[in-house]
């Protein structure tokens, strides 16, 4: 398989931790890019549901190489806990799992102060983040005062925590939020390293020599491009760059050894925390697909805001990651659906426009212009092949990928491996 980037196309939830599970068969190497435990990545094998948020799904395969990347924020308390599920499910990480030593730290004083600044924010400010200590870690990294996991392994550790609890007690201070015990601080993460220590090293020569030996390697993101900070809907947005871009920059592989760009698209749209979201169905239609999504979120357990799909957010995500192939998830879930519509453009303040707007507010004012199809009402989770799929169905599957640009590379009609129609790739 070619050096393959793969990404979400909306608002995350697409449906990545399957496609990447399947797409791992074929890869050597896995490397998580960016975010932190605030995705959940879904893997159903073998009729066993897991839900990974740091340690990238191709562990699930034997033999695979996973890379926790320097783009990544990661809880070490998480990773030790994930680290410890798999074990107790027979799976072992040490010798298959890499952590990069340039790889920021979210600690539990960045969660007491995403928790702080969200309660903190008037209604209407409030960004819905899912509280894992996400953005604050991003911020330490930019303003240079963040932990990597280098860190870990250097005997001053302790007095850098030590240092970080006492300023950020500071500002939990400011917000009337309870200060944290460094003493207690320390000692767990004096335990955490020792536990850690195995896995982390510099992984840019160990990816760099996966590629030169000619393995392939898939780069993984989390979240999705509407959420990228700086592609997203801002402020309504995870700190990170999901997109293609952000792959490189996460990784440490140069974007000249990237083969292609795979975008996982849903069917239909949804939307977890606060944010515009010009599709959002409030009535039925919103509600069947919740309900037959599942669309509750994986790590925070919320419920999923759900809609039609939105050509105008996939021509864009089209544009700015460069999708060669489409992988498109959950169309079983519009079995039941006797009409279906699909966003091709917006209305703002009375005009036609066919692209997204930069700005949130601009965004919450649009108005989509549908088009509508009839629904095919016919089960498709038993499919194997794109012949075999209700014409209806395969109608409107066609009509959102030349909608979007590109080409599809895989359909998904339901959450197990098998539920997978490889049509271009
Ligand atoms: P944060 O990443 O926790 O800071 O949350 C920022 C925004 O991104 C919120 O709207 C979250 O609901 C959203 N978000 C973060 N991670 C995910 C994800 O994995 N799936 C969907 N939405 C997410």
């Amino acid at each position: 398989m070619p050096n393959t980037i793969l990404i979400g196309s909306q608002w995350g939830d697409e449906g990545k931790g399957k496609i990447i599970d399947v797409l791992t068969a074929q890869a050597d190497m896995i490397v998580r890019y960016q975010g932190g435990s605030n995705a959940g990545h879904t893997v159903i094998a073998e009729g066993e549901k897991r839900v990974l948020r740091l340690v990238p799904s191709g562990i699930l395969h034997e033999g695979k190489v996973c890379v926790i990347g320097n783009g990544v924020v990661m809880n070490p308390l998480d990773l030790i806990d994930e680290i410890e599920m798999l074990r107790s499910t027979g799976i072992e990480c040490q010798g298959r799992l890499y952590i990069s030593t340039r790889t920021q730290m979210v600690m539990l004083y960045h969660r007491a102060l995403d928790k702080a600044d969200e309660a903190a924010r008037p209604v209407g400010k409030k960004i819905g983040t899912t509280g894992r200590g996400i953005g604050p870690a991003y911020a330490a990294k930019v303003s240079r005062t963040g932990l990597r996991c280098g860190d870990m392994l250097i005997p001053e550790f302790p007095e850098l925590v030590r240092e970080q609890v006492l300023e950020t007690n500071a500002k939990l201070a400011q917000l009337n939020a309870e200060p944290l015990d460094a003493d207690e601080m320390v000692k767990t993460y004096i335990e955490a390293a020792e536990k850690l220590r195995p896995y982390i090293i510099d992984t840019i020569p160990l990816i760099h020599k996966a590629d030169r030996a000619g393995q392939s390697i898939l780069l993984e993101g989390a979240q999705g491009t509407m959420l990228d900070i700086d592609f997203g809907t801002y402020p309504f947005v995870t700190s990170s760059n999901p997109t293609s871009g952000g792959a490189c920059i996460g990784s440490g592989l140069s974007p000249r050894r990237i083969d292609r760009v795979i975008g996982v698209i849903k069917a239909y749209t949804t939307r977890v925390g606060e944010g515009p979201f010009p599709t959002e169905d409030f009535g039925e239609v919103g509600k069947t697909l919740a309900e037959r999504g599942h669309e509750f979120g994986a790590v925070t357990g919320r419920p999923r805001r759900c809609g039609w799909f939105d050509a105008v957010v996939a021509r864009y995500a089209q544009m700015v990651n460069g999708v060669d192939f489409w992988t498109m998830t959950k169309l079983d879930v519009m079995d039941t659906l006797p009409e279906i519509k699909i966003c091709v453009a917006y209305e703002l303040d009375g005009k036609r426009i066919e692209d997204m707007p930069a700005s949130a507010a601009e965004l919450a004012r649009c108005k989509p212009i549908y088009e509508t199809m009839p629904g095919w009402l016919e089960e498709t989770s038993n499919v194997t092949s794109m012949d075999q799929l209700p014409l209806k169905a395969k109608a409107y599957v066609e009509r959102l990928v030349e909608l979007s640009g590109g080409r599809l590379g895989i359909l998904s009609v339901g959450p197990a491996r098998e539920s997978t129609i490889r049509v271009g790739i």
